[in-house]
């Protein structure tokens, strides 16, 4: 009898831990869309908002509505794209990764953080080496960690003195072994991380913010380790943190993004 009931013991705890697992991954997935989505879907509400005032106005300005329109399509269309990459994700299938131009995906950015930057005060700077090689990768992605880097750095400055809310984007080239390779590193001088919290950070659902999902460094890491590498935050010297990735080069003559 003894035997049986420790049979049946460790086939509900089995049974408990299959469900245990599923259901994480059920949260994972919520919260990897609800992290993903937020930034395109409030952009697509606030011109909305805009259109609607506009359109209030006893002669209004078509102009600023299409263009207010062509911003919510793209942002949908955005929104979309980045679905498709976490069923990629979670699927574990692999995401086509072409010929990509770092430079060209950093830039992509700053459209998108533009606002909320200027809203606190916060001064982006890119520095980015001409001679960066094209890396393999997936364009959509590597801009999804980059804006999850870059929100990150600004909430850390919210609170620090407006004189010290810098932000650099840097990418730049190192020598290795293999050849080339391209180094993207996101600098803030915000409120940094301690050396008990260095260790949590990248875990899915450990925030120390208020409404935060604790997700952003958690689907980035994904994202990058889906890359064949590695994501990982220093402490700076003096103030805040930086997060920094490397990627191969690939030879020079690959046609860079032009495949879209
Ligand atoms: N640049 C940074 N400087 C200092 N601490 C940081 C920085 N980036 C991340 N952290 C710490 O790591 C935690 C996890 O970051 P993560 O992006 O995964 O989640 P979050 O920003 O809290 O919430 P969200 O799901 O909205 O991204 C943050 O709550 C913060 O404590
Ligand atoms: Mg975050």
């Amino acid at each position: 009898h003894r035997a049986q009931r420790a049979e049946e013991a460790l086939q509900q705890a089995q049974a408990e831990l299959a469900h245990v697992t599923r259901v994480t991954t059920m949260g994972e997935l919520a919260a990897s869309i609800a992290h993903e989505i937020n930034q395109p879907l409030a952009a697509i509400v606030a011109d909305a908002n805009a259109c609607l005032n506009w359109l209030e106005a006893d002669r209004a300005n078509l102009d600023d509505v299409r263009a207010a329109l062509v911003a919510i399509v793209k942002d949908g269309d955005r929104a979309a794209e980045v679905i498709t990459r976490i069923r990629a994700l979670l699927s574990r299938s692999t995401v086509a990764h072409e010929p990509c131009d770092l430079a060209r995906v950093i830039r992509g950015v700053h459209p998108l953080v533009r606002p909320e930057l200027g809203r606190h005060g916060i001064t982006l700077e890119m520095s980015l080496a001409t001679d960066v090689p094209a890396v393999m990768g997936d364009r959509v992605q590597l801009q999804q960690v980059l804006l999850n880097l870059v929100t990150n750095a600004a909430e850390a400055m919210r609170e620090v003195p407006p004189q010290r809310r810098r932000l650099v984007v840097r990418s730049t080239v190192e020598d290795r072994d293999d050849g080339p390779w391209a180094v993207v590193a996101v600098e803030d001088a915000g409120i940094g991380f301690g050396k008990d919290e260095a260790a949590s950070l990248f875990d899915a659902f450990y925030t120390t913010k208020p409404g935060g999902l604790g997700m952003g460094l958690s689907i980035s890491r994904s994202i990058i380790e889906g890359h064949g590498v590695r994501l990982w935050g220093t402490a700076n010297a003096d103030h805040g943190a930086t997060f920094h990735f490397a990627l191969p080069g690939i030879a020079p003559s690959a046609d860079c993004g032009r495949a879209r």
